[in-house]
């Protein structure tokens, strides 16, 4: 079909040039054309399979294809507006009616457009799942790597972005493991849901003619077929799925690059942005920019926004396709490309692009108020009821506060007047040390839970 015929004998005039442009998806939906091939390759066979055809039809068939494919490869197929392609695969048939003659023309026997480009979205869909959960993995090996140097690096820990409790850097690059386990796993589920086969449900209806799904499904590795025709040819909910697990990892990967943001200020100067990951300013020399999270946190909104554009795409549509359904694919395209860069930028910045400034981090955990915790808890450990403990704490912060001192500097003469409990060992016990090493409850920050946790991330990894 090109912009100067017509439809069919019904219609008696082309398209008006600039409609034609309107409606054509040839320019983004090109991004399907391998897996339009290897599903119009499926679909042949079948149609041989069950005699439909020929099998001499389907192997002329088949090879047509496969030639098309190579011809894309080496860029001798450029389909597009300007050669007259509405979509991929109008530009398929087009040009393989031009390799194998007539019987080219046989190849959309028992099929519509409508399955045929729910069927390619899926195979399209199921191969980037794939790549993207290697490249989680990937990022989790470096999250584990660093990790594993820095079990006994402490960090401050917040809460409402104030110093709360210390905890072991390990213990803080863990947590984001377990965001991309999750985001691993998501995609996992998300896949059961797209490796359904809408191929063979026709335009709306299912078909005349005695097609064989399953024998498409197993060519093509699909889990399972759809059940119903128009619920096959006109369901996203595959791709709406798809952008809410795309959403969380990129929630999951602007929070670590917030956090790198100001980690790497002067305020903080917890990193070190090596030159290879941060850039410089146009005017102000002295400024190393960091570029990298700051791109990964900006766009995340743009997939939020597809996930959005999605919905509302869906939520008035009647049975069953509808031409709305071909505005799926940009949003997709543009939140697959999106995860999969902000994950391998992230991955690098990481592996190779920061580095922990432990001297600094070491100062910066003694600073503070961050083990007054730890009183109330060794207290409370001699008797004191826990509450009572905490308000007395809050006094003796106070009066440290006023005298311009920290709780280590108080003399055991001055812990004693606040209370008889007090010996020796509250020294040791308000170590930045000690007050990570005694979080050992299971999940904790303890260096004893978190060698254990670094051992089970492995195992996750394995799996
Ligand atoms: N380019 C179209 C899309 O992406 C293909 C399906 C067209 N089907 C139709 N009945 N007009 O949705």
């Amino acid at each position: 079909m090109t912009k100067e015929e017509t439809w069919s004998q019904r219609f008696e005039s082309a398209l008006h040039p600039a409609i034609a442009r309107f409606n054509a998806s040839i320019g983004f939906d090109i991004a399907l054309i391998e897996y339009d091939l290897t599903g119009s390759q499926a679909h042949a066979k079948m149609l041989a399979h069950t005699g439909i055809i020929s099998p001499k039809e389907g192997e002329q068939l088949v090879a047509g294809l496969e030639q098309i494919r190579q011809e894309y490869r080496q860029e001798k197929f450029q389909p597009g507006v300007d050669a007259g392609d509405e979509d991929v695969h109008f530009a398929v048939e087009r040009r393989l009616t031009e390799i194998v003659g007539d019987v080219g023309k046989k190849l959309h026997t028992a099929r519509s457009r409508n399955d045929q480009v729910g069927t390619d979205t899926r195979l399209y869909l199921r191969d980037q799942i794939q790549q993207i959960k290697s490249q989680l993995r990937e990022f989790q090996g470096v999250l584990l790597d660093i990790a594993e140097k820095h079990v006994e690096t402490l960090i401050p820990g917040y809460t409402h972005l104030q110093r709360a409790q210390p905890v072991s850097l390990a213990h803080h690059l863990l947590a984001y493991f377990q965001m991309a386990q999750r985001d691993w796993e998501r995609l996992g589920d998300v896949s059961r849901r797209v490796n359904i086969s809408p191929l063979g449900c026709g335009a709306l209806a299912g078909t005349t003619f005695p097609i064989d799904r399953h024998y498409t499904a197993k060519l093509l590795h699909f889990d399972h077929i759809y059940a119903n025709s128009l619920d096959g040819v006109s369901d996203r909910d595959f791709a709406i799925e798809f952008l809410c697990a795309a959403s969380l990892i990129m929630v999951h990967l602007s929070r670590l690059a917030e956090e790198v943001i100001f980690w790497s200020s002067q305020e903080f100067r917890f990193v070190t942005l090596k030159d290879s990951c941060a850039t410089g300013s146009s005017i102000m020399p002295q400024k190393k920019n960091p570029d990298v999270p700051e791109l990964v946190r900006g766009k995340t909104g743009r997939v939020f926004g597809h996930l959005q554009a999605m919905l509302v795409i869906m939520k008035g549509l009647p049975l069953a396709y509808n031409k709305d359904l071909q505005e799926d694919k940009e949003g997709l395209f543009d939140s697959v490309n999106t995860v999969k860069a902000s994950l391998e930028a992230m991955t690098i910045l990481l592996r190779e692009g920061l580095e922990f400034r432990t001297k600094r981090l070491a100062e910066a955990v003694t600073e503070d108020f961050s083990n007054a915790t730890d009183v109330a808890d060794y207290l409370a450990a001699r008797g004191v009821p826990f509450r009572e403990a905490y308000d007395l704490v809050g006094k003796i912060v106070k009066t440290c506060e006023d005298a311009g001192k920290l709780l280590k500097d108080l003399s055991l003469e001055e812990w004693q007047q606040f209370h008889p409990e007090f010996a020796a060992d509250i020294y040791e016990a308000i170590s930045p040390r000690q007050v990570v090493a005694a979080r050992n409850s299971y999940g904790g920050t303890g260096f004893e839970q978190v060698k254990k946790a670094l051992i089970a991330a492995r195992a996750q990894m394995a799996q």
